[in-house]
């Protein structure tokens, strides 16, 4: 199957903040950012597969400042990497207040998506070529992240996650220096 660029994928898509997207402090509910999240990461997982995808894992995200009533949310996703049938997609989550003129980072996240065919199956996915020197850490990185999704998930064994071990390996080894 084809190797396809990281950059294939990338998708960014934009939503401005109504009432109806909004708590009663008039700030964005969480599970609305997160809603518009999974659609465009499921844009850039489709970009990438060329095939339908599901979404099989959201990793843990955090709110880090609140997004106020008639701000535009930026969102942007890109393939990190392919393993067999999934793909990891990073996203990188904006608040704009365009009248002001500021814009902060307000969350990232890591989803991950399966293809599937017209029964349902789960088929193989293009490899994913990174490029530029960011898309290569996260493509490096995407295999920690891989193994303790499937941890926590309980659909890996400990005695298999061995990217975790060196991680910790390393990091124990750093301590004692
Ligand atoms: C995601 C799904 C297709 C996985 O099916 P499964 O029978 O568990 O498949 P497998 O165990 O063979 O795993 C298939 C792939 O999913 C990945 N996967 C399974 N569970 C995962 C999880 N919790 N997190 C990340 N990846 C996961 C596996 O690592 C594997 O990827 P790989 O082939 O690249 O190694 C299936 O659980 C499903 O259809 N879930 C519902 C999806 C959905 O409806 N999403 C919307 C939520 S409402």
């Amino acid at each position: 199957m084809k190797e396809k660029y990281a950059k294939e994928s990338f998708t960014i898509m934009n939503e401005l903040v109504l009432p109806n997207d909004t708590n009663t402090l008039n700030n964005l509910m969480g599970g609305r950012l997160l809603h518009w999240m999974d659609i465009a990461a499921a844009i850039s997982a489709q970009k990438h597969c060329n095939r339908i995808v599901v979404t099989a894992s959201v990793d843990n995200v955090s709110f880090r400042h609140p997004v106020k009533l008639g701000d535009v949310i930026s969102i942007e996703a890109q393939v990190t990497r392919a393993f067999n049938t999934s793909v990891e997609v990073r996203l990188m989550v904006y608040a704009q207040n365009i009248p002001s003129g500021t814009r902060v980072q307000s969350n990232q996240a890591y989803y991950t998506f399966v293809a599937i065919d017209q029964n349902a199956n789960t088929i193989t996915v293009p490899q994913v070529v990174p490029e530029s020197d960011d898309e290569k850490k996260y493509y490096n990185e995407a295999l920690q992240r891989r193994e303790l999704r499937l941890l926590l998930a309980g659909k890996m064994k400990p005695s298999e996650a061995t990217q975790l071990k060196s991680f910790f390996a390393e990091l124990a080894q750093n301590a004692v220096e």
